[in-house]
């Protein structure tokens, strides 16, 4: 499966509104820590961090030892801003420039549908996990794109844009199995919220914001904002959790 799924996205002149605005989501911390079973002593891989806003909870959270690796030069220095002592350095899925069996989980949260090519994704993973190490990708599923709230009420064309983005839940699972990853699990979470003000979506700290015609963007906006004055709108942040695991007795390397 070679997927050509590169992003337009410049996450480097979108830095500064990301780190704005993105949150992590309480449910897929809680699932990323009770799942994988990390401790103290272990050692912990976020690819595609962004402004590492999750590999700094977690690292908050266990006390672990914690790297978080971006091909964005001005993402990493937002994340590097953050308080903590996680280690940011520059790489990409497909080469993590890492020794092999250093890690005990290796995740990504919202960064699968921007690879090339998700099966030397999950080789790369799976040679930079301890035997018994897990992986875990964070991801929307088709329904979640189809039903977000409030992407996909407002923007009815991010739906169409993220579909063919985004790989489903299927690929994933043969990319997984064919990079020799198994124990493959999928877990979904959901975290309801009130929408209070559209800064997010004036900012665009969505990508698939970005990928529709901009009069479709301003339309949205234009409704949300309408919608706003008469009081919060009810909004729920849904993810699917797949994971998987190299096998402690599998073959090395
Ligand atoms: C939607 S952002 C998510 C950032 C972060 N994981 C979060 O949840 O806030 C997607 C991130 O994937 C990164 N990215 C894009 N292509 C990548 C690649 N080939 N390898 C690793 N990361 C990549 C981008 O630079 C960006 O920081």
């Amino acid at each position: 499966m070679t997927d050509a799924r590169s992003t337009l996205i410049d996450y480097d002149r979108i830095a500064r509104e990301y780190a704005l605005h993105r949150k992590i989501h309480p449910e897929v911390l809680k699932d990323l820590l009770a799942e994988s079973g990390i401790h103290g002593g272990s050692s912990v891989l976020e690819v595609g961090c962004g402004t590492g806003n999750y590999i700094a909870a977690v690292e908050s959270a266990i006390g672990c030892s914690c790297w978080g690796t971006d091909p964005s030069s001005e993402m990493l220095a937002e994340a590097s801003e953050r308080p903590g002592s996680v280690t940011f350095q520059a790489g990409r899925a497909a080469r993590l420039e890492f020794s092999a069996g250093v890690f005990d989980l290796v995740f990504s949260v919202d960064v699968i549908h921007h690879l090339e090519n998700i099966t030397a994704y999950f080789s790369e993973v799976r040679r930079v996990l301890n035997p018994g190490g897990r992986v875990c990708t964070v991801t929307d599923s088709e329904w979640i794109i189809r039903h977000r709230t409030p992407l996909a009420a407002y923007f009815p064309e991010t739906v169409e844009v993220d579909l063919e983005r985004y790989p489903r839940s299927d690929e994933l699972y043969q990319a997984m199995q064919a990079a020799g990853l198994d124990d493959l699990a999928e877990h979904r979470v959901e975290f309801p919220y009130q929408l209070r003000d559209a800064q997010a979506y004036r900012d665009k700290a969505f990508s698939s914001l970005h990928l529709i015609q901009e009069e479709a963007w301003r339309r949205g906006l234009e409704r949300m904002e309408e919608d706003l004055r008469s009081g919060p709108i009810p909004c729920i942040s849904r993810y699917v959790l797949i994971w998987g695991a190299k096998q402690a007795a599998s073959r090395s390397g």
